[in-house]
């Protein structure tokens, strides 16, 4: 029986990524096959984001395209899986009568049965072709995590070094599921459900695996990977072996870690110590608080465990920071970032902030860009807010920051953070870093970037191309450079290599290969 194409397209952050790979994998080994053009699909699976309304109306446009195809007589099944599918639920079905599947995040496991019922039969019943976790998302009782299927999935991961879908030199792992913190704009405590803690064992011996077919980065994943904490010698096990745990509250990290617990700390110098092979262990994403010396002391002693930091601040105002319910002040974030940089004196920074929540006056944004200003990101991810249905801020707080205004904040920013980062990267010249490679492109020579843009060359005065290499520091920060000369490009791509810095810009480094 030939295979059937499969079309997958992915929306949203990094977590999402790494549930496609894992359906990918799931479904290659259940025999489908997978296309790069949803026109030669006969399944369209859409893994979906509901961060920002933004991300949710690419998603339906697509979806809207398939719903055409499928009104023109077209056979093909669509799937919509992730946060859209749990967030919307069931009116998705009644407002989009085209999508076949819906699957949440917390439901992957079950998206091969969904999609067989769905294809035996077009009378196939709702239950057969839905999975969500429903109001079940926010019970926090220990038994679910324990009777988590999900964690099934994760274990299941093809370890295949020609895995499509990523970099064969590059991996992602799951530490964390879900979230507990409830941000008050932030839908993913709600889609994503309650915190669940995957077993260190589970963790190391995925990246033992991942090293073995070669991955030499790791990116540990969990929306706040400092509140990692595993109780060992529970009482709930799955046949004998540890299970996942739902995470604690935030008081608990008000104390050290009692012994029988595996915090962050431990885990990132289990894994260090235990994967040699992986010469990069990264994580995303910390919380501002609670970020103990014991990861800092870990990060300074162990060599490679990337000495970078992205954790968000949303915003310098105390007055936004409690409406948002972030759990610190402004100064407490300032005294978190003192610390780093006490510990880890050549850490780099990075964030992300939101501009026009609720009631956000020129004071408070004023507070968020001097904190922009007088901190060294290297650089912030920077968002209108957006009121998510289903939240705190929704129901509590009127979006009274009118569109026009949060543009003008979002500009004004980007354009105070370019000269954070020209300054941040301006500290590099003149140094030798490693850098991994990660693509060889043809490239106008050199690449010219100047406060934050990057020049567009008219196709007459297009300088001579030029064969570049791109890769990054342990610090995440963007390095291009020459193929040296008698070399193939593409071979480079995937190994660390020492390059000398000779400029730099807002958006990255310039630099040589040096041998
Ligand atoms: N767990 C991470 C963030 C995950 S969401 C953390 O707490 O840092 C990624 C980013 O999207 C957030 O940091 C926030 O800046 C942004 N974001 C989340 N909800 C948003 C909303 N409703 N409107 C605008 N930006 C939002
Ligand atoms: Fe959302 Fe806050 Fe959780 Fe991050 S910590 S995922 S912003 S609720
Ligand atoms: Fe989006 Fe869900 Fe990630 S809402 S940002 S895909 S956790």
């Amino acid at each position: 029986m030939p295979a059937v194409p499969v079309y997958l397209e992915t929306f949203g952050c990094q977590m999402n990524e790494l549930d496609s790979e894992l359906v990918r994998g799931q479904l290659l080994r259940l025999g489908y096959s997978f296309v790069d053009r949803p026109e030669e699909a006969q399944v369209v699976l859409f893994n979906t984001c509901s961060v920002r309304e933004h991300a949710e109306s690419k998603a339906y446009s697509r979806i809207g395209l398939v719903g055409k195809r499928k009104a023109a007589g077209e056979q093909v099944l669509l799937g919509v899986l992730g946060c859209m599918a749990e967030r919307d639920g069931l009116d998705m079905l009644r407002r989009h009568p085209q999508v076949d599947v819906l699957c949440g995040p917390g439901e992957l496991d079950r998206l091969p049965a969904l999609l067989d019922a769905a294809r035996r039969s077009e009378t196939a019943t709702q239950a057969e072709r839905v999975a969500l976790a429903g109001n079940r998302t926010r019970r926090t009782a220990t038994l679910h995590a324990v009777q988590d299927d999900l964690e099934t999935l994760d274990l299941s991961r093809a370890f295949d070094p020609d895995a499509a879908g990523r970099a064969r030199h590059s991996a992602q792992v799951r530490i964390t599921r879900g979230c507990n913190k409830f941000c008050t704009y932030c839908v993913v405590p709600y889609t994503r459900g309650a915190e669940v803690h995957r077993p260190p064992d589970h963790i190391v011996d995925e990246c033992r695996r991942l090293a073995d077919t070669g991955v030499i980065e790791v990116t540990l994943l969990g929306q706040t990977v400092n509140h990692y904490r595993y109780q060992h010698g529970m009482a709930l096990t799955v046949g004998g072996r540890e299970a996942p745990q739902v995470g604690p509250g935030l008081s608990a990290f008000r104390q050290p870690a009692a012994p029988g617990v595996t915090s962050f700390a431990r885990l990132l110098q289990r894994i260090h110590d235990e994967v040699p092979a992986i010469q990069r262990l990264r994580f995303v994403t910390s919380y501002p608080r609670d970020f103990g010396p014991d990861v800092l002391k870990v990060m300074r002693d162990c060599p490679r465990i990337c000495r970078y930091l992205h954790a968000p601040a949303q915003s310098g105002s105390d007055r936004m920071l409690t409406l948002m319910n972030r759990g610190y002040t402004r100064a407490e974030y300032e005294a978190f970032v003192a610390q780093v940089f006490e510990h880890l004196p050549d850490a780099t920074l990075a964030g992300d902030i939101i501009v026009g929540f609720p009631g956000e006056t020129d004071q408070d944004f004023e507070a968020t860009c001097d904190l922009v200003r007088s901190l060294p990101f290297k650089n912030n991810f920077i968002f209108k807010y957006s009121p998510r249905p289903g939240t705190v801020a929704i129901d509590r707080f009127p979006d009274d920051v009118p569109d026009e205004v949060k543009r003008l904040r979002n500009n004004q920013l980007l354009a105070i953070q370019s000269r954070t980062s020209e300054r941040v990267h301006a500290a590099w010249v003149g140094r030798t870093v490693p850098v991994l490679i990660e693509e060889h492109l043809e490239t106008a020579a050199p690449t010219t970037v100047r406060g934050g843009v990057e020049l567009r060359w008219e196709p007459s005065t297009m300088p001579p191309r030029r064969r570049a290499l791109r890769g990054r520091t342990p610090g995440d920060l963007i390095v291009a450079m020459d193929v040296p000369s008698g070399t193939e490009g593409g071979d480079w791509v995937g190994r660390i290599v020492p390059a000398q810095v000779e400029t730099a810009s807002a958006l990255l480094l310039q630099g040589r290969m040096s041998h």
